[in-house]
C-alpha cells in the first residue's frame, strides 16, 4: 500500500458546503490532512451551497465546524493557511458558473455532499461549465433505493463523468480497522491457513448503534437498518473477510476480488432475515422514546430500525459456513464486532465435570470502539486438577500504536484526490450488492419489536440459533 504523501495541486470543490457531513465530517478532515501536511499545496477549496455567504462568512463557519468536529487540537498556525484558500460560491446566485470561476487548477475533486436525488443533475452541470474535465467526483451512499433505481443513478453519472471519475465512498472502507482485515489475513501466514470451510464454524458480524435517528427521521423512515447499514457496510466488510488473495494490491486487483466475493454470496432469502423495531426502554439509564414516537416518524410506520440475517456463501472456501450478521439501532451500545469462530477440537479428552467451561476458539476483530483484536483459547488454570478455562489474548491499537486511528473521511478524501481507487466501490460491486439484498427488498419479513437498549428481537436468537450472537466483553 502507498504511504501518505501529499496529493497533486488541485482544487477542492464541496458541493453542500454548509450541511451536515460537511460541517462534521469534510471540513474537520481538511483541518487534519493540513495538519499533517497532506492537503495538496495549490488549489482553492471552494464551498458551494445555496446559502448566500461572503467567503469570509463561509470561512467563519468552517472554523466553528472544525473547532467542534476534529479529533485533534485546534491550531491557529494550521487553520490561517487553509483558511486563505476557502471561497464560497452561492448555488442560488451563480450556479456551478461560480465555481468554473474561482477554479484555478486543471484538477479538480469535487465532493458531492447532497442528497443523491441531485447527483445525476449537478454532474449534468459539471459537464455544461467544462468542469468535468480532470474532475475526480465522489459521491457516498445511499446509491439508490434498489437495483433499479440504483442503475439509473449509475446511468445519470455516466452520460458526463467515466467509472474511473467516480468515487463511490463507504465510509467503513476507510476505517483502519477494516482496512486492517487484509493485513491479518495476507500478511500473516498463520491465519489464512485457517480462513475456511475446514476450520472455521461460523462468523458473525455485529455493527450495533446506541444512537437513535439523530434528527434523520423523516430520511430514515425511508431507508430503514437493512438498507442504511446491512446492504453496503456489512457486505463491503463480508467481502473482505472472504475475497480470495488478490493478484497485487493495486487497486483493481482488490477491487476485482472484493466483487468476485460478492457474486458468491447467495442473495438473501427474506426467510433467513428478522427485521426489528424498538419500542421504549432505557440505554444508560437514560429513557429512550420508542421508533415511531421520535420526529418524522409514521404511528403505524413498519420501516425497522433492526435487520439481522443469515448470508450462505456459494464457494470452494466457504461452503457450509453461515455468516450471520446483525445491525441496528437503539443497542446497548455502540460496537461494530466480527468474531469468527472455530470449529471444536476433533476430540475433547475433558470430561463435562472436570471442564469449568470449554469453548470454541474465537478470532475477534474489534472495528469500533476500543479498536483490536482478540483470540480467545483454552488454558489449563494453576492448581492441582486438571481444568480448562477460556483465556483472551488481544492486541490493541491504543496500546500498540499508542496513537488512535485516522478518521475514515481523511484517509477517503485524500485517497480520491491522490486517485487512489482501492478503498472506493466500483459500479459492478454496488450493482452485486443490491442483487444480494433484492429478494428481500421484494418481499420483507414483518417487523417484531425489541425494547430501547437490548440486542434486538427474541427472534434474532432464534435465527442464529443453536449458535448464539457473540461480543467481546
Ligand atoms: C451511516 C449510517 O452510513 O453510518 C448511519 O447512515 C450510521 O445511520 C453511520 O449511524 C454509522 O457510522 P459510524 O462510522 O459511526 O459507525
Amino acid at each position: 500500500m502507498r504511504s501518505m504523501e501529499a496529493a497533486q495541486a488541485q482544487d477542492i470543490v464541496l458541493v453542500g458546503a454548509t450541511g451536515d457531513l460537511a460541517r462534521r465530517k469534510l471540513l474537520p478532515a481538511l483541518y487534519n490532512l493540513a495538519l499533517d501536511g497532506l492537503l495538496p499545496a495549490e488549489g482553492e477549496v471552494i464551498g458551494y451551497a445555496r446559502g448566500q455567504l461572503t467567503d469570509d462568512e463561509f470561512r467563519r463557519h468552517a472554523r466553528a465546524a472544525v473547532r467542534e468536529h476534529s479529533r485533534r487540537h485546534f491550531d491557529d498556525s494550521v487553520w490561517e493557511p487553509l483558511a486563505r484558500r476557502l471561497r464560497f460560491v452561492c448555488a442560488r446566485e451563480h450556479g456551478l458558473a461560480g465555481v468554473a470561476e474561482r477554479s484555478t487548477q486543471e484538477r479538480r475533486l469535487v465532493y458531492l455532499a447532497t442528497p443523491p436525488s441531485l447527483f445525476a443533475e449537478i454532474t449534468r452541470e459539471l459537464a455544461e461549465h467544462g468542469l468535468t474535465r480532470g474532475v475526480r467526483v465522489v459521491i457516498e451512499k445511499p446509491f439508490g433505493y434498489d437495483l433499479r433505481s440504483a442503475a439509473a443513478l449509475d446511468d445519470g453519472l455516466k452520460q458526463h463523468l467515466d467509472e474511473r471519475q467516480i468515487y463511490r465512498i463507504d465510509h467503513y472502507l476507510g476505517k483502519e480497522t477494516v482496512q486492517n482485515i487484509l493485513v491479518v489475513r495476507f500478511a500473516n501466514s498463520i491465519f489464512e491457513r485457517l480462513w475456511n470451510r475446514d476450520a472455521i464454524d461460523h462468523v458473525q458480524i455485529t455493527v450495533g448503534e446506541s444512537i437513535g435517528l439523530e434528527g434523520r427521521g423523516a430520511t430514515y423512515e425511508q431507508v430503514g437498518a437493512f438498507r442504511d447499514i446491512l446492504q453496503n457496510h456489512v457486505l463491503q466488510v463480508v467481502s473482505l473477510l472472504t475475497m480470495e488473495p488478490p493478484t497485487s494490491f493495486e487497486a483493481e486487483a482488490i477491487r476485482d476480488e472484493k466483487v468476485k466475493a460478492l457474486q458468491t454470496i447467495v442473495p438473501i432469502d427474506p426467510a433467513e432475515v428478522v427485521l426489528g423495531q424498538y419500542t421504549r426502554g432505557v440505554i444508560g439509564g437514560e429513557p429512550i422514546p420508542g421508533y415511531r414516537e421520535e420526529e418524522g416518524i409514521a404511528p403505524d410506520s413498519q420501516t425497522e430500525s433492526f435487520a439481522a440475517a443469515r448470508l450462505r456463501i456459494d464457494s470452494w472456501r466457504w461452503a457450509g459456513v453461515p455468516f450471520f450478521v446483525r445491525t441496528g439501532k437503539r443497542m446497548p451500545r455502540r460496537v461494530s464486532e466480527v468474531t469468527i469462530q472455530f470449529r471444536d477440537a476433533p476430540i475433547t479428552f475433558f470430561q463435562p465435570t472436570q471442564v469449568s467451561a470449554l469453548r470454541p476458539n474465537r478470532l475477534t476483530l474489534r472495528l469500533q470502539p476500543e479498536e483490536g483484536i482478540g483470540l480467545s483459547f483454552m488454558a489449563k488454570p494453576p492448581g492441582p486438577e486438571v481444568d480448562a478455562r477460556p483465556v483472551q489474548m488481544t492486541f490493541s491499537y491504543g496500546d500498540s500504536f499508542m496513537t488512535e486511528p485516522q478518521e475514515a473521511y481523511e484517509r477517503l478524501l485524500h485517497d480520491a484526490m491522490d486517485g487512489d481507487r482501492t478503498l472506493f466501490l466500483r459500479s459492478d460491486g454496488v450493482q452485486r450488492a443490491w442483487e444480494i439484498v433484492e429478494p428481500v427488498l421484494a418481499s420483507p419479513p414483518p417487523v417484531s419489536y425489541y425494547p430501547a437498549g437490548s440486542w434486538g428481537p427474541p427472534a434474532a436468537e432464534g435465527l442464529i440459533s443453536p449458535r448464539a450472537w457473540h461480543l467481546d466483553d
